[in-house]
């Protein structure tokens, strides 16, 4: 999986004669496996076609804000992008983004967006050096915008000097810092929802989670830039950045498990602590009767982890209905580096609802309570804690 795999990025091409290079920027963006739409302006076609993007990256190319099809493309695409690289960004372009000008496509889609933006200027030194376009740059700069190059070399006409467009792959390394977050670099597995422990092939004994908990723990850590394996029971979607697995039993967990290296581990799955020994090949019927099940132990997944000679931090979780004593005796008894304890007798806790009310325990033992928050919310401020204790 590459930094970009995932990542919804928007190219908006203006008109300059750079233009061309960006159908190359295209090309590694979309082999960098980013999900890529591109806004091209009418003075960009005069340099290239959308024809070459739209089969680039195998998505229609937006050139005007009312023949698309589109109700309004500028905040559809402005909302769906992660980041937007304005590849040329001209004189001109620059100096309506400085001033929120919005009268086409392309200014109208950064105007409508939140994302970062990373800008890649091209044009003649003379327009380069001029004050009002470095007072523009400095304005943009102001607001947050990000700018790679120009670079020194050969200029159109035959000119040389500074103005030159940042080559494709330096752009892609400064859309890959750009899109870096606290989490970068860093390999993260998350366990989430509940195992199937087949009785025969129709039947299985289950629990409620909805893996609403855990999903929410991946997508956040793949927001904060880390490669993020969500080996899960739960049939739900997930942040385009993470690497989806999917597995039905708790045998299937531990199997998937096993083969993932990562750096933090957090197990937010319900796995079945018990599973039908001899589970039927065929569908039991009722004209047979009750059927007798015996029970065996599933593969404890947490305690394989905690054994790994390369061990990771690992967050375990503890859905308790009594109070928080019991957690913490499983938590000390476990050894994770944290565990998040929810009281699942609690209504607006636990499983199936949108919210949680944790208590975090402590390697030693120590209980912090948190409110009742958004599973979001839950997520966002365990990875804040995460992070800080890897880097007090
Ligand atoms: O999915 P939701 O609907 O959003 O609900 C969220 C949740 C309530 C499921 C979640 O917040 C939660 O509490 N998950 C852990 C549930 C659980 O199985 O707790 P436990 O106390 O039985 O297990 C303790 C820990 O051991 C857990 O980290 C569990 O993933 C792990 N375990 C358990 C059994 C087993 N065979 N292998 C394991 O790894």
């Amino acid at each position: 999986m590459s930094a970009l795999s995932g990542r919804r990025i928007v190219l908006v091409v203006t008109g300059g004669v750079a233009a061309y290079k960006s159908a190359y920027l295209a090309r590694l963006l979309v082999e960098g496996e980013a999900e890529v739409r591109v806004v091209i302006t009418e003075e960009a076609t005069n340099f290239i076609g959308p024809t070459t993007f739209a089969a680039i990256t195998g998505q229609p190319v937006v050139r005007s804000l009312f023949s698309s099809g589109q109700v309004s493309p500028h905040t559809e695409l402005g909302r769906w992008a992660e980041a937007i690289i304005v590849a040329p960004a001209t004189a001109a372009t620059l100096a309506r983004l400085a001033l929120g000008i919005s009268e086409e496509a392309a200014s109208a889609t950064l105007l409508a967006s939140t994302a970062p933006v990373l800008l890649a200027p091209a044009m003649h030194t003379e327009m380069w050096e001029n004050p009002a376009t470095q007072r523009n740059l400095a304005l943009l700069r102001q607001d947050g915008r990000s700018v790679v190059g120009p670079e020194t070399g050969a200029l159109a006409g035959g000119d040389e000097g500074i103005g030159r467009m940042a080559e494709p792959e330096v752009i892609v390394e400064a859309l890959i810092d750009l899109l870096a977050g606290p989490l970068s670099g860093l390999t993260v597995l998350v366990t989430a929802g509940g195992t199937r422990e087949a009785i025969d092939p129709v039947r299985f004994l289950g629990n409620r989670s909805s893996g609403k908990m855990g999903h929410a723990i991946a997508d956040e850590a793949a927001r904060r830039g880390a490669r993020v394996h969500l080996v899960t029971a739960a049939d739900r979607r997930s942040h385009p950045a993470v690497d989806l697995i999917r597995v039905e039993s708790a045998q299937e967990m531990a199997e998937a498990v096993d083969k993932l290296d990562v750096d933090i581990a957090i197990m937010a799955a319900a796995v079945a602590d018990f599973r039908p020994k001899d589970p039927r090949g065929s569908k039991l019927s009722r004209s047979e009767g009750p059927p007798d099940i015996a029970l065996e132990p599933t593969p404890d997944i947490l305690s394989a982890v905690l054994s790994r000679s390369k061990r990771p931090f690992v967050v375990g979780f503890s859905a308790e209905t009594s109070n928080i004593s019991r957690a913490v005796e499983k938590a000390l008894r476990k050894g994770s580096d944290l565990t998040v304890s929810n009281d699942v007798d609690d209504p607006g806790a636990g499983f199936g609802v949108d919210t949680n009310r944790v208590s975090i325990i402590s390697a030693e033992g120590d209980v912090e309570e948190w409110p009742l928050l958004s599973k979001d919310e839950v997520a966002a401020r365990l990875w804040d804690l995460i992070q800080s204790r890897l880097n007090p």
